[in-house]
């Protein structure tokens, strides 16, 4: 709280609304009484300029383009850690010892397992599914499985389901992908680091040695690090509202998973890599810049633009360096990549993207990495999600134990007919 207060004028009406100061970052004005003193509402669709929580996990600063994990920056983050470490700091709120670490990644590894029973559901898939699409039912599954030893009110039984859900989506993801080849499911191999474990369970055989490159374990862990969170976007504020009712935190992660899918949000990533495909070669890049500029077009430039980095994704800059590394460490040469700087060179130097703002986001560069490595674009999301699931459960676990959680439930404006009679069918 401040000692600064808001005076809303109504008609005739005064009325004083406290202001509310984070650690960093803008103000907010607190609303909730609102209701209660006035009978009016306020109206804001999509949350353009709505706080809808407090939290201590991520803060992003979208003018100067910041993004810092518990007060860590991004950049510091995806060089120095590991996405076993940012999970930990995600969970827990302070960078782990030696020894925490390594007891929190043998904890993750003693959970990778699936119960056998979950790899029938995949038989009930057709073979072309969309992982996605695989990712939602099976991971909505998993609360049928704990939905018994699962006390959301005991913070023991949710740290056990927010370990489960970490350690078991590389297996989950991995075995959508093994399903839609058809080649046998991999079993985890705890030897292995967790990105480790996820690639051999992905791209391993049974008739084979698979042997994990140690720049491409490196190059995932760190688009991992750069997927971990990203403070109230619209799949992480999907797992608050389903998780403000107490549902099963399975389920909850399930509903995250099916909004994350959107191509305005985590299936940006596929949208952009198949939109580069598109284009081609770079004298085509004109066209689609002129596209993306009609308004009369619904097509978008995808992996550009984003609701708060009005400056620069810091994830992109982080993206595009790690994808000449990765390239020339496997040696290949994607004439994508060309495409991809180029178009950007070009819209950066558009009037309309400068005046909006617009600019390269973490998805525009992920997806030419993921190539390279060998992953489908169908496969691109669920990497995300498999990543974002540890901001989705900390975030989860951050809204139940805050004392003043209510369950979520906005209101609206209602342009709807007021009340008229029922007339019967045969009178209409
Ligand atoms: N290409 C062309 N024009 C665009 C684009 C784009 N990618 N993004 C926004 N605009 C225009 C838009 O047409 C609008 O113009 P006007 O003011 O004339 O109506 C203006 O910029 C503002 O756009 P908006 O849709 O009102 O902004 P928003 O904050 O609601 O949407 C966004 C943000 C990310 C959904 C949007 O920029 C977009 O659709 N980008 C492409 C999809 C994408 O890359 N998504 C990944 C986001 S980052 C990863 C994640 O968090 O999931």
């Amino acid at each position: 709280m401040t000692n600064k207060v808001a005076t809303l004028n109504l008609g005739d009406q005064q009325v004083d609304l406290p202001v509310v100061s984070g650690t960093v970052g803008p103000d907010v004005i607190d609303i909730r009484k609102l209701y209660a003193q006035t009978d009016c509402f306020t109206f804001d669709p999509g949350f353009t300029s709505t706080a809808s929580c407090e939290s201590q996990l991520t803060y992003i600063d979208g003018d100067e383009g910041v993004l810092l994990h518990r007060g860590y920056s991004i950049e510091e983050l995806s060089e120095e850690s590991s996405f076993m470490e940012v999970s930990y700091l995600l969970l827990n709120g302070e960078l782990p010892s030696k020894q925490e670490l390594d007891d929190f990644s043998y904890t993750i590894s003693r959970h990778t397992m699936l119960h056998e029973q979950l790899a029938t559901f995949y038989r009930g898939f057709r073979r072309d599914a969309h992982p996605m699409a695989i990712m939602c039912g099976v991971v909505g599954a998993l609360s049928a499985f704990y939905h018994d030893s699962t006390d959301i009110a005991d913070p023991v039984q949710r740290k056990i389901a927010s370990h489960r859900l970490i350690a078991k989506m590389p297996t989950i993801a991995a075995m959508a992908y093994k399903y839609s080849v058809g080649q046998p499911f991999i079993y985890p191999d705890n030897k292995l680091s967790y990105t480790g474990n996820f690639l051999r369970m992905t791209f391993g055989v049974p008739a084979e040695e698979y042997e994990v490159i140690p720049a491409v374990e490196q190059a995932l862990d760190r688009i991992f690090i750069l997927h971990a969170d990203h403070e109230q976007n619209a799949s992480t504020s999907t797992v608050r509202l389903a998780g403000s009712s107490g549902a099963n935190p399975f389920a909850c992660i399930a509903a995250g998973i099916a909004c994350l899918w959107g191509p305005a949000h985590g299936g940006a990533n596929e949208a952009a890599l198949n939109m580069l495909r598109e284009i081609g070669t770079p004298d085509k890049i004109p066209h689609y810049i002129e596209r993306a500029k009609d308004k009369n077009d619904p097509f978008r430039l995808m992996g550009f633009g984003h609701r708060v980095y009005k400056n620069y994704d810091p994830r992109a800059t982080v993206m595009q360096k790690t994808v000449r590394e990765v390239l020339t460490a496997l040696k290949v040469n994607d004439p994508i990549f060309e495409v991809a700087m180029q178009l950007e060179e070009m819209a950066l130097n558009d009037p309309y993207f400068i005046e909006k703002k617009l600019f390269p986001n973490v998805d525009f560069y992920s997806g030419i990495i993921l190539s390279a490595i060998g992953f489908p674009t169908t496969m691109f999301t669920v990497l995300f999600a498999l990543a974002r699931t540890v901001g989705w459960v900390a975030q989860w676990n951050e809204m139940i134990s805050d004392p003043g959680q209510k369950i979520g439930r906005p209101r609206q404006l209602y342009t709807g007919p007021t009340a008229r009679p029922y007339v019967p069918v045969s009178k209409r």
